[in-house]
């Protein structure tokens, strides 16, 4: 399991998230608020909104005036905030939204569910602030398949330290399958759950690209890579450009993650 020291990876400048994971964000928060059905003149959460991706999305379809915004991180918060003005965007956590009950017709979680303190109570705290026949929907990678920058990163890291296996998110992260995600949906009293894949992909103009924002130390991969020494850490950055057959030029990854979706009920 995640502890809270997954979520503590992310208390690091936004620029740097933009730069790794968030490259992927846009893109999937559109496949989100499309599997959300999110339309004009609805009021919208993003729980865990990062540096602000799925929340600019959500400002394109509803108006920032309709989107508010919660992370734990303050240096996301704020530039959630800088980014788009209107939104009401707040540092709080999942387990405890600063929010009435049935506030919003969507509440939508992206890459989150698995670093919550306690998933089943952040769960339970998105349907709460949802209105009845409102819409709780959250994505999470496909750590231990088909979100490839990752999936690569933790075989390398595997092939050059094997104590690095226990460090695998494929293998650590909650909630990254079909059926944990669908079984956390239902218990948490929402209706007529789904989870279904989505595919996006983001652009590298070359491997450095890729690699410099690793030793940043963002997330739980990042913080890994930038803890390495420098012996190791040449090693395990030759093993991952070779498992993901970057060379000098541009390369575009894809990356599967699970959306679920529910409906609170009346
Ligand atoms: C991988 S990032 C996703 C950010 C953004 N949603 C996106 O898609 O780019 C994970 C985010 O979850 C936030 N987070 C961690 N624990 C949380 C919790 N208990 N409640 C809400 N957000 C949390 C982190 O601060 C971080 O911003």
């Amino acid at each position: 399991m995640v502890d809270a020291a997954g979520a503590a990876t992310f208390r690091t400048p936004a620029e740097a998230y933009d730069r790794y994971i968030g490259r992927y964000s846009a893109e999937l928060g559109r496949a989100l608020i499309d599997a959300a059905g999110v339309r004009a003149g609805d009021r919208a959460l993003d729980v865990g909104c990062g540096p602000g991706a799925l929340t600019g999305e959500l400002v394109a379809v509803v108006g920032a005036e309709r989107v508010a915004a919660v992370d734990p991180s303050a240096p996301f918060v704020e530039a959630c905030r800088r980014r788009h003005p209107g939104v009401r965007a707040e540092e709080a956590s999942a387990e405890a939204l600063p929010f009435p009950d049935a506030a919003f017709d969507r509440v939508l979680s992206q890459l989150v569910v698995n670093f919550m303190t306690d998933p089943p109570a952040g769960v339970r705290e998105m349907r709460r602030v949802a209105r009845p026949a409102g819409t709780v929907a959250a994505a999470v990678w496909d750590y231990a398949g088909e979100m490839t920058l990752l999936r690569r990163f933790w075989d390398a890291a595997a092939a050059v330290d094997p104590a690095a296996a226990e460090r695998d998110e494929g293998r650590s992260m909650p909630y990254c399958t079909p059926e944990s995600l669908s079984a956390l949906w239902s218990e948490a009293g929402l209706a007529d759950v789904r989870v279904s894949p989505v595919v996006v992909s983001a652009g590298y103009d070359d491997f450095e690209d890729l690699w410099r924002p690793l030793e940043i130390g963002v997330g739980p991969s990042g913080a890994y890579a930038a803890s390495l020494p420098p012996g190791r850490r040449t090693a395990f950055k030759a093993e991952l450009r070779r498992r993901l057959g970057a060379g000098d030029g541009p390369f575009r990854l894809t990356a599967r993650a699970w959306i679920a979706t529910g409906r609170c009920e009346a």
